[in-house]
């Protein structure tokens, strides 16, 4: 099963709203990569297609997905925190639930990240650890399907609406900062590389 990412050129850190949303394209494609590998194999030993891609899911999950939810929670959602257009007002207690959802996908993908790695190490998985597997990868899914859907369709129209240029520009920096990218280079384009520094996660 072939990886492929960022087949269509992501946005760059001076549209930070846009980027964001093409980082949710990469968690749910990363997903749904750990879910076709689950169901496929079911705990019996990995072809070295399956391996690579198991790796490079389990590898962006936990180096580079984590850039993300900061880009959020110490980024984005404190300068809508700052805002008082009652918009913004009305939706603090759901941007609270997301950031409680953060917290809970982290155990999960810590628990996704120990049985993944034991697969890859012993070559198999028994069928407790399998059924533990998908049960967490069901349990993302229909998580991130829900906050994805928040944060695309409501949250972050709303930023582009009640947030300054000025903010946004800084919140895009932010985030190349957060990558160790110069800001002031020209923007980096997140094309081909997995876990790149150029690439936004
Ligand atoms: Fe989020
Ligand atoms: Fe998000």
């Amino acid at each position: 099963m072939p990886v492929t990412i960022g087949q269509t050129p992501d946005a760059g850190f001076d549209q930070p709203l846009k980027l964001l949303s093409d980082c949710h394209r990469r968690i749910e494609k990363f997903l749904n990569i750990l879910i076709h590998i689950a169901e496929e194999r079911r705990g019996d030993a990995l072809d070295s297609e399956h391996r690579d891609a198991l790796e490079a899911a389990l590898r962006y999950f936990k180096n580079a997905a984590p850039w993300h939810t900061r880009d959020e929670e110490d980024s984005l959602f404190p300068r809508m925190r700052q805002s008082d257009d009652p918009r913004v007002r009305a939706v603090m207690k759901q941007i609270d639930a997301l950031e409680d959802d953060h917290v809970a996908a982290d155990a999960q993908h810590a628990r996704v990240e120990e049985l993944g790695r034991c697969w890859l190490v012993a070559g198999r998985l028994d069928t407790s650890d399998v059924t533990a597997l998908r049960n967490r990868l069901v349990a993302l899914r229909e998580t991130y399907r829900r906050h994805i859907a928040e944060e695309d369709d409501m949250i972050f129209p709303l930023a582009g609406e009640v947030l300054s240029g000025s903010q946004l520009n800084r919140i895009g920096r932010e985030m190349a900062q957060r990558r160790g990218i110069d800001p002031d280079r020209p923007s980096p384009r997140c094309r081909h590389a997995q876990n790149h520094p150029g690439r936004a996660n």
